[in-house]
Protein backbone atom coordinates (compact mmCIF):
# COMPACT_ATOMS: atom_id res chain seq x y z
CA UNK A 1 0.00 0.00 0.00
CA UNK A 2 1.51 3.67 -0.75
CA UNK A 3 0.00 6.18 2.10
CA UNK A 4 -1.01 9.69 1.92
CA UNK A 5 -0.30 11.40 5.49
CA UNK A 6 -2.81 14.12 6.40
CA UNK A 7 -1.73 17.05 9.28
CA UNK A 8 -5.04 18.64 10.00
CA UNK A 9 -4.25 21.96 9.99
CA UNK A 10 -2.92 21.38 6.56
CA UNK A 11 -6.32 20.93 4.63
CA UNK A 12 -9.15 22.72 4.43
CA UNK A 13 -11.46 21.75 7.03
CA UNK A 14 -14.22 20.60 4.33
CA UNK A 15 -11.89 17.77 3.59
CA UNK A 16 -10.64 16.71 6.81
CA UNK A 17 -14.26 16.07 7.54
CA UNK A 18 -14.54 14.01 4.45
CA UNK A 19 -11.28 11.93 5.74
CA UNK A 20 -12.64 11.09 8.74
CA UNK A 21 -16.08 10.38 7.49
CA UNK A 22 -14.37 7.90 5.36
CA UNK A 23 -12.30 6.62 7.19
CA UNK A 24 -14.16 5.79 10.50
CA UNK A 25 -16.93 4.14 9.14
CA UNK A 26 -19.31 2.67 8.62
CA UNK A 27 -20.81 4.82 11.99
CA UNK A 28 -24.37 3.55 13.03
CA UNK A 29 -26.97 6.35 12.96
CA UNK A 30 -28.57 8.14 15.67
CA UNK A 31 -32.05 9.36 15.06
CA UNK A 32 -32.44 12.01 17.58
CA UNK A 33 -35.55 13.13 18.85
CA UNK A 34 -35.79 16.81 20.98
CA UNK A 35 -37.99 18.83 21.88
CA UNK A 36 -37.71 23.03 22.35
CA UNK A 37 -38.62 24.84 25.11
CA UNK A 38 -42.24 25.78 23.86
CA UNK A 39 -42.63 22.15 23.39
CA UNK A 40 -42.11 22.02 19.19
CA UNK A 41 -40.76 18.66 18.36
CA UNK A 42 -37.24 18.12 16.85
CA UNK A 43 -36.17 15.02 14.87
CA UNK A 44 -32.73 14.53 13.04
CA UNK A 45 -29.81 12.14 11.71
CA UNK A 46 -26.45 12.30 13.51
CA UNK A 47 -23.72 9.49 12.84
CA UNK A 48 -20.88 11.05 15.22
CA UNK A 49 -22.58 8.80 17.83
CA UNK A 50 -21.56 5.45 19.49
CA UNK A 51 -21.95 3.65 22.87
CA UNK A 52 -19.13 4.03 25.29
CA UNK A 53 -20.47 2.35 28.81
CA UNK A 54 -23.22 -0.60 29.30
CA UNK A 55 -23.36 0.70 32.93
CA UNK A 56 -24.94 3.47 33.00
CA UNK A 57 -25.60 3.01 29.50
CA UNK A 58 -24.16 6.03 28.15
CA UNK A 59 -23.89 7.29 24.34
CA UNK A 60 -22.58 10.51 22.77
CA UNK A 61 -23.94 12.10 19.49
CA UNK A 62 -21.44 14.98 17.91
CA UNK A 63 -23.92 18.02 16.75
CA UNK A 64 -21.52 20.43 14.85
CA UNK A 65 -21.47 23.89 15.49
CA UNK A 66 -21.69 25.25 11.98
CA UNK A 67 -17.93 26.11 10.87
CA UNK A 68 -18.94 28.94 8.53
CA UNK A 69 -21.84 30.35 9.96
CA UNK A 70 -21.48 29.32 13.72
CA UNK A 71 -24.97 28.12 13.60
CA UNK A 72 -25.92 25.20 16.18
CA UNK A 73 -27.90 22.91 15.60
CA UNK A 74 -31.43 23.16 16.96
CA UNK A 75 -30.80 19.40 18.39
CA UNK A 76 -27.84 20.56 20.45
CA UNK A 77 -30.10 23.76 21.77
CA UNK A 78 -33.22 21.71 22.53
CA UNK A 79 -30.85 18.76 24.98
CA UNK A 80 -29.12 22.06 26.58
CA UNK A 81 -32.08 23.49 27.24
CA UNK A 82 -34.29 20.45 27.97
CA UNK A 83 -31.93 18.02 29.07
CA UNK A 84 -33.57 15.30 26.96
CA UNK A 85 -33.71 13.60 24.13
CA UNK A 86 -34.49 9.84 22.47
CA UNK A 87 -31.77 8.70 20.34
CA UNK A 88 -33.93 5.82 17.60
CA UNK A 89 -32.22 3.19 15.59
CA UNK A 90 -32.35 3.58 11.99
CA UNK A 91 -33.23 0.46 9.86
CA UNK A 92 -32.94 0.42 6.19
CA UNK A 93 -36.63 1.13 5.27
CA UNK A 94 -36.11 4.49 7.13
CA UNK A 95 -32.98 5.62 5.70
CA UNK A 96 -34.43 7.49 2.70
CA UNK A 97 -37.29 10.15 5.26
CA UNK A 98 -34.22 10.15 8.46
CA UNK A 99 -32.18 11.60 5.29
CA UNK A 100 -35.37 13.79 4.57
CA UNK A 101 -35.27 14.67 8.56
CA UNK A 102 -31.32 16.38 8.17
CA UNK A 103 -32.87 19.12 5.97
CA UNK A 104 -32.42 22.40 7.74
CA UNK A 105 -35.43 23.31 8.83
CA UNK A 106 -35.87 26.45 10.54
CA UNK A 107 -36.44 25.59 14.66
CA UNK A 108 -39.63 25.09 15.18
CA UNK A 109 -40.47 22.88 12.61
CA UNK A 110 -41.22 19.54 13.70
CA UNK A 111 -39.49 16.98 10.91
CA UNK A 112 -41.67 13.82 11.98
CA UNK A 113 -44.13 15.77 10.42
CA UNK A 114 -42.24 16.99 7.45
CA UNK A 115 -40.45 13.33 6.89
CA UNK A 116 -43.06 11.17 7.78
CA UNK A 117 -42.80 9.28 10.94
CA UNK A 118 -45.60 8.89 13.95
CA UNK A 119 -44.62 9.80 17.21
CA UNK A 120 -44.68 7.39 20.39
CA UNK A 121 -45.00 8.52 23.98
CA UNK A 122 -41.74 8.37 25.94
CA UNK A 123 -42.30 6.85 29.66
CA UNK A 124 -39.46 8.94 31.02
CA UNK A 125 -38.76 11.88 29.15
CA UNK A 126 -40.75 14.59 27.44
CA UNK A 127 -39.21 14.01 23.68
CA UNK A 128 -41.05 11.12 21.82
CA UNK A 129 -39.61 8.05 20.19
CA UNK A 130 -40.01 7.47 17.17
CA UNK A 131 -42.53 4.55 16.22
CA UNK A 132 -41.07 3.07 13.21
CA UNK A 133 -37.56 2.62 14.96
CA UNK A 134 -37.21 -1.30 16.12
CA UNK A 135 -34.63 0.22 19.07
CA UNK A 136 -34.70 3.22 21.25
CA UNK A 137 -33.18 5.14 24.05
CA UNK A 138 -34.57 7.52 26.78
CA UNK A 139 -32.00 9.81 27.28
CA UNK A 140 -30.76 12.60 29.80
CA UNK A 141 -27.97 14.66 29.26
CA UNK A 142 -25.29 14.33 31.34
CA UNK A 143 -22.23 16.33 29.87
CA UNK A 144 -21.50 18.53 27.48
CA UNK A 145 -17.81 19.00 25.98
CA UNK A 146 -17.25 21.71 23.55
CA UNK A 147 -14.19 20.45 21.41
CA UNK A 148 -11.19 22.61 21.20
CA UNK A 149 -13.06 26.14 21.48
CA UNK A 150 -9.17 27.75 22.10
CA UNK A 151 -8.31 26.74 18.42
CA UNK A 152 -11.47 26.96 16.57
CA UNK A 153 -12.84 23.93 17.43
CA UNK A 154 -16.36 23.12 15.92
CA UNK A 155 -17.16 20.33 17.57
CA UNK A 156 -19.31 19.42 20.60
CA UNK A 157 -19.62 16.10 22.35
CA UNK A 158 -23.02 16.00 24.10
CA UNK A 159 -22.69 12.61 26.71
CA UNK A 160 -26.15 11.07 27.19
CA UNK A 161 -27.26 8.36 29.81
CA UNK A 162 -30.05 6.37 28.60
CA UNK A 163 -32.58 5.61 31.25
CA UNK A 164 -35.06 3.40 29.31
CA UNK A 165 -34.52 0.98 26.29
CA UNK A 166 -37.39 -0.32 23.85
CA UNK A 167 -36.82 -3.32 22.00
CA UNK A 168 -39.32 -3.92 19.30
CA UNK A 169 -39.90 -8.16 19.76
CA UNK A 170 -40.18 -8.56 16.23
CA UNK A 171 -36.31 -7.83 15.80
CA UNK A 172 -35.45 -10.24 18.46
CA UNK A 173 -34.48 -14.33 18.72
CA UNK A 174 -34.45 -16.31 22.01
CA UNK A 175 -34.60 -12.81 24.32
CA UNK A 176 -31.21 -10.92 22.18
CA UNK A 177 -31.64 -8.69 19.32
CA UNK A 178 -31.04 -10.69 16.04
CA UNK A 179 -28.53 -8.35 13.63
CA UNK A 180 -30.29 -10.34 11.03
CA UNK A 181 -33.69 -9.01 11.74
CA UNK A 182 -32.99 -5.34 12.85
CA UNK A 183 -31.57 -4.40 9.50
CA UNK A 184 -29.63 -1.33 10.73
CA UNK A 185 -27.94 0.68 8.36
CA UNK A 186 -24.65 2.67 8.94
CA UNK A 187 -23.32 6.15 7.70
CA UNK A 188 -20.12 6.06 5.03
CA UNK A 189 -18.69 9.18 3.85
CA UNK A 190 -20.64 10.97 1.10
CA UNK A 191 -24.00 10.20 0.07
CA UNK A 192 -23.27 6.36 1.33
CA UNK A 193 -24.54 4.30 3.39
CA UNK A 194 -24.53 0.60 4.38
CA UNK A 195 -26.42 -1.92 5.35
CA UNK A 196 -26.61 -4.83 7.81
CA UNK A 197 -27.71 -7.47 6.02
CA UNK A 198 -27.73 -10.67 4.26
CA UNK A 199 -23.97 -11.28 3.41
CA UNK A 200 -22.80 -8.34 5.08
CA UNK A 201 -23.45 -10.04 8.79
CA UNK A 202 -21.02 -12.75 9.31
CA UNK A 203 -19.43 -14.07 12.58
CA UNK A 204 -16.22 -14.41 14.07
CA UNK A 205 -15.97 -16.28 17.04
CA UNK A 206 -14.75 -14.69 20.31
CA UNK A 207 -11.35 -16.11 21.86
CA UNK A 208 -12.84 -18.48 24.61
CA UNK A 209 -9.48 -18.73 25.94
CA UNK A 210 -5.83 -16.85 24.98
CA UNK A 211 -4.65 -18.07 21.38
CA UNK A 212 -1.06 -19.56 21.07
CA UNK A 213 -0.62 -16.48 18.83
CA UNK A 214 0.77 -16.23 15.00
CA UNK A 215 4.50 -16.18 16.32
CA UNK A 216 4.05 -19.66 17.37
CA UNK A 217 2.58 -21.24 14.64
CA UNK A 218 5.02 -23.69 12.88
CA UNK A 219 7.15 -21.79 10.15
CA UNK A 220 5.84 -23.97 7.46
CA UNK A 221 2.21 -22.33 8.41
CA UNK A 222 2.78 -19.08 8.98
CA UNK A 223 4.87 -18.16 5.89
CA UNK A 224 2.81 -20.50 3.63
CA UNK A 225 1.42 -18.16 1.23
CA UNK A 226 -1.61 -19.90 0.41
CA UNK A 227 -3.06 -19.56 4.09
CA UNK A 228 -4.82 -16.02 4.57
CA UNK A 229 -4.22 -13.64 7.68
CA UNK A 230 -7.77 -14.57 8.76
CA UNK A 231 -7.14 -18.31 8.46
CA UNK A 232 -3.91 -18.14 10.26
CA UNK A 233 -5.74 -16.05 13.25
CA UNK A 234 -7.77 -19.16 13.32
CA UNK A 235 -5.36 -21.46 13.63
CA UNK A 236 -3.41 -19.05 16.57
CA UNK A 237 -6.60 -18.89 18.49
CA UNK A 238 -6.15 -22.21 19.76
CA UNK A 239 -4.98 -22.17 23.24
CA UNK A 240 -2.09 -24.94 23.28
CA UNK A 241 -0.51 -25.97 20.13
CA UNK A 242 -1.70 -29.10 19.02
CA UNK A 243 0.17 -32.49 18.22
CA UNK A 244 -0.29 -34.43 15.80
CA UNK A 245 -3.47 -37.16 16.65
CA UNK A 246 -3.59 -40.48 14.21
CA UNK A 247 -6.81 -41.63 15.23
CA UNK A 248 -8.64 -38.40 14.44
CA UNK A 249 -11.51 -38.61 12.53
CA UNK A 250 -11.56 -36.53 9.20
CA UNK A 251 -14.94 -35.84 7.25
CA UNK A 252 -14.54 -37.69 4.49
CA UNK A 253 -14.01 -36.34 1.03
CA UNK A 254 -11.79 -33.72 1.54
CA UNK A 255 -9.14 -32.76 -1.30
CA UNK A 256 -5.77 -34.45 -1.26
CA UNK A 257 -4.31 -31.21 -0.88
CA UNK A 258 -3.47 -30.65 2.65
CA UNK A 259 -3.78 -26.27 2.49
CA UNK A 260 -6.73 -26.35 0.25
CA UNK A 261 -8.32 -29.23 2.62
CA UNK A 262 -7.21 -27.33 5.64
CA UNK A 263 -8.62 -24.31 3.84
CA UNK A 264 -12.32 -25.85 3.81
CA UNK A 265 -12.12 -26.38 7.62
CA UNK A 266 -11.26 -23.40 8.40
CA UNK A 267 -13.82 -21.98 6.69
CA UNK A 268 -16.25 -24.26 8.49
CA UNK A 269 -14.85 -23.16 11.92
CA UNK A 270 -13.72 -26.91 12.04
CA UNK A 271 -10.36 -25.38 13.67
CA UNK A 272 -9.28 -28.83 15.03
CA UNK A 273 -9.27 -30.97 11.88
CA UNK A 274 -7.40 -28.14 10.00
CA UNK A 275 -4.79 -28.45 12.40
CA UNK A 276 -4.62 -32.31 11.89
CA UNK A 277 -4.28 -32.23 8.47
CA UNK A 278 -1.79 -29.45 8.75
CA UNK A 279 0.20 -31.23 11.15
CA UNK A 280 0.04 -34.97 9.31
CA UNK A 281 1.69 -32.97 6.11
CA UNK A 282 5.03 -32.00 7.94
C1 LIG B 1 -27.09 10.10 8.23
C2 LIG B 1 -26.73 11.49 8.67
C3 LIG B 1 -25.85 11.66 9.70
C4 LIG B 1 -25.52 12.94 10.16
N1 LIG B 1 -24.64 13.07 11.20
C5 LIG B 1 -24.36 14.30 11.68
C6 LIG B 1 -23.48 14.44 12.80
O1 LIG B 1 -22.97 13.46 13.35
N2 LIG B 1 -23.25 15.69 13.26
C7 LIG B 1 -23.83 16.79 12.72
O2 LIG B 1 -23.60 17.89 13.18
N3 LIG B 1 -24.68 16.67 11.65
C8 LIG B 1 -24.96 15.47 11.15
N4 LIG B 1 -25.83 15.33 10.09
C9 LIG B 1 -26.52 16.52 9.61
C10 LIG B 1 -27.71 16.86 10.51
O3 LIG B 1 -28.63 15.80 10.55
C11 LIG B 1 -28.39 18.10 9.94
O4 LIG B 1 -27.54 19.20 10.03
C12 LIG B 1 -29.73 18.42 10.60
O5 LIG B 1 -30.38 19.41 9.85
C13 LIG B 1 -29.57 18.94 11.99
O6 LIG B 1 -30.88 19.26 12.40
P1 LIG B 1 -31.22 20.20 13.59
O7 LIG B 1 -30.62 21.55 13.32
O8 LIG B 1 -32.72 20.20 13.55
O9 LIG B 1 -30.69 19.57 14.84
C14 LIG B 1 -26.13 14.07 9.57
C15 LIG B 1 -27.02 13.90 8.50
C16 LIG B 1 -27.31 12.62 8.06
C17 LIG B 1 -28.29 12.45 6.92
Amino acid sequence: MTFRTIIPGEVPHREMHQILLGGVAPRPVAFVASLSPDGTANLSPFSFFNAYSSKPPTIAIGPAIAARTGIAKDTYLNILDTGECTVNAVTYAMTEQASLASSEYPRGVDEFTKAGFTKRASQAVAPPLVAESPFSLECKLVEHYPIRRDIGGNGVILILEAIRAHIAEEVMTDGEIDPHKIDLVGRMNGDWYCRAHGDAIFEVKKPRTVGIGFDALPDFIRTSEILTGAELAKLAGVNEKPVAEISFQLPDGLPDDTFAAAKIMLAQNNTAAAWQLLLRAV
